[in-house]
């Protein structure tokens, strides 16, 4: 995939009606509509500022949700919508339809330095299916269409690549950050590259793992997905997840890092219990050592000292899934000393992909120590995997 887009400073913005595709889909209370982690609204605001210090009349879009092409309360983007009010400290008048009546005449009437948001997308549902006459009534609200809603460039639908078929399309500053730091990891990256990959299952990080092996000096593999590779390499892993499917693949990986010269760094031990709560007794047993009855909850500490330790002359770092269950602060010890090890390195470039890693270094505090945390979730691991995003390959080149 072309990373080499063009941005909002590469073309006249100055008094034209942008159409700006952000992704406001982020955790909220269901029942008090109050969000609970902003992150994703808040990347944006570099971009809508400087689009109204360029006197462009905003129109922002996005989703929210599943609501599979039907209208409903839960998913309306009004905490969005106060949200972005709050941030801006202007107003920020919200559609009553979806490109109807109301959509038109706002955006018609909307001036230069003012900003609007259209209501969620997904309650037509063209927009999913990236319907053509949909898409170009979207453009036609506009003059320029500004992509920043990185979060769904792995979707093609009508918001985020179809209009870019009516009008010219650029990428707004966070689309340009997550291009030119993960783009620059995986085509150019600062050496040793140390990629450490965790979560659940092993299916997630196929893919990943695949173009990782042709890119990284080291792999480190932690959290419940380790136990599948502890199992195809001969260990016990007692009740530990597993992927039985992927016990041949596992053990092809274990053999083609080896063949590429990939250091592939598996746990040595784990911290393990009989049942999955936060306040379980615990113990530390050697890795592939986990007898029945029990599952490993996170990597011990003698994992902790071989990850830190590779992790400490590494030029870059991408990361990608927690080492345990880290939801649980007995067990968050693991996911939590790969933060540090990331914070403390100096000169190295540090991207955490989005997601349970984001969300565990925004919880350990040490977010502002990373050079990058993607706002992505699904959408940083397929450009991990060397995915074509369609929000991105829709963008003019520059
Ligand atoms: C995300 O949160 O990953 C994006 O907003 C995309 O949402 P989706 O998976 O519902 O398309």
């Amino acid at each position: 995939m072309n990373y080499n887009k063009k941005n909002i400073r590469d073309i006249d913005v100055a008094g034209k009606k942008i159409l700006m595709r952000c992704d406001f889909n982020v955790p909220y209370d269901k029942k008090t509509g109050i969000i609970t982690d902003d992150t994703r609204i808040v990347a944006t605001i570099p971009t809508i500022r400087y689009l109204l210090d360029q006197n462009c009349a905003v129109i922002l879009t996005s989703h929210l949700g599943r609501p599979k092409g039907e209208w409903k309360k839960e998913n309306s983007l009004f905490s969005a919508q106060e949200h972005l009010e709050k941030l801006l400290g202007m107003p920020v008048p919200m559609t009553t339809d979806v490109l109807g009546p109301n959509t038109k005449e706002m955006a018609a009437n909307l001036q230069p330095g003012q900003v609007m948001l259209v209501e969620n997308l997904r309650f037509r549902k063209e927009e999913e299916k990236n319907d053509p006459d949909f898409a170009k009534e979207l453009a036609s609200l506009a003059d320029i269409f500004v992509f920043d809603a990185f979060g769904c460039s792995h979707r093609a639908h009508a918001s985020t690549a179809g209009v870019a078929d009516y009008m010219p399309a650029v990428a707004g500053f966070l689309v340009e950050k997550e291009l030119a730091v993960m783009g620059g990891a995986l085509e150019n990256p600062k050496r040793p590259l140390v990629s450490i990959l965790g979560g659940a299952k092993v299916a997630d990080k196929i893919g990943v793992i695949n173009n990782l092996l042709n890119i990284a000096d080291t792999i480190i593999i932690g959290g419940g997905m380790a136990y599948t590779f502890q199992k195809a390499l001969g260990g016990d892993i007692g009740d530990s997840l597993l992927d039985e499917d992927r016990l041949n693949y596992a053990r092809n990986m274990v053999a083609k890092a080896e063949e590429k010269g990939v250091k592939l760094l598996l746990p040595v031990d784990n911290k393990i219990t009989k049942e999955f709560s936060a306040d379980a007794e615990w113990q530390v047993v050697p890795a592939g050592e986990i007898p029945d009855g029990w599952m490993g909850m996170d990597i011990g500490p003698k994992s902790v000292e071989l990850y830190t330790e590779a992790l400490k002359d590494a030029g870059t770092v991408i990361w990608n899934g927690p080492m345990g269950v880290f939801e649980f602060d007995a067990f968050a010890e693991g996911t939590n000393a790969v933060a540090k090890a990331l914070a403390d390195l100096e000169g190295a470039i540090t991207i955490v992909g989005g997601g349970d890693s984001a969300s565990a270094v925004e919880k350990s505090g040490l977010a502002d120590k990373i050079s990058h945390i993607s706002t992505g979730g699904g959408a940083s691991l397929e450009f991990l995997e060397g995915l074509a995003l369609p929000g991105v390959v829709c963008l003019n080149d520059k």
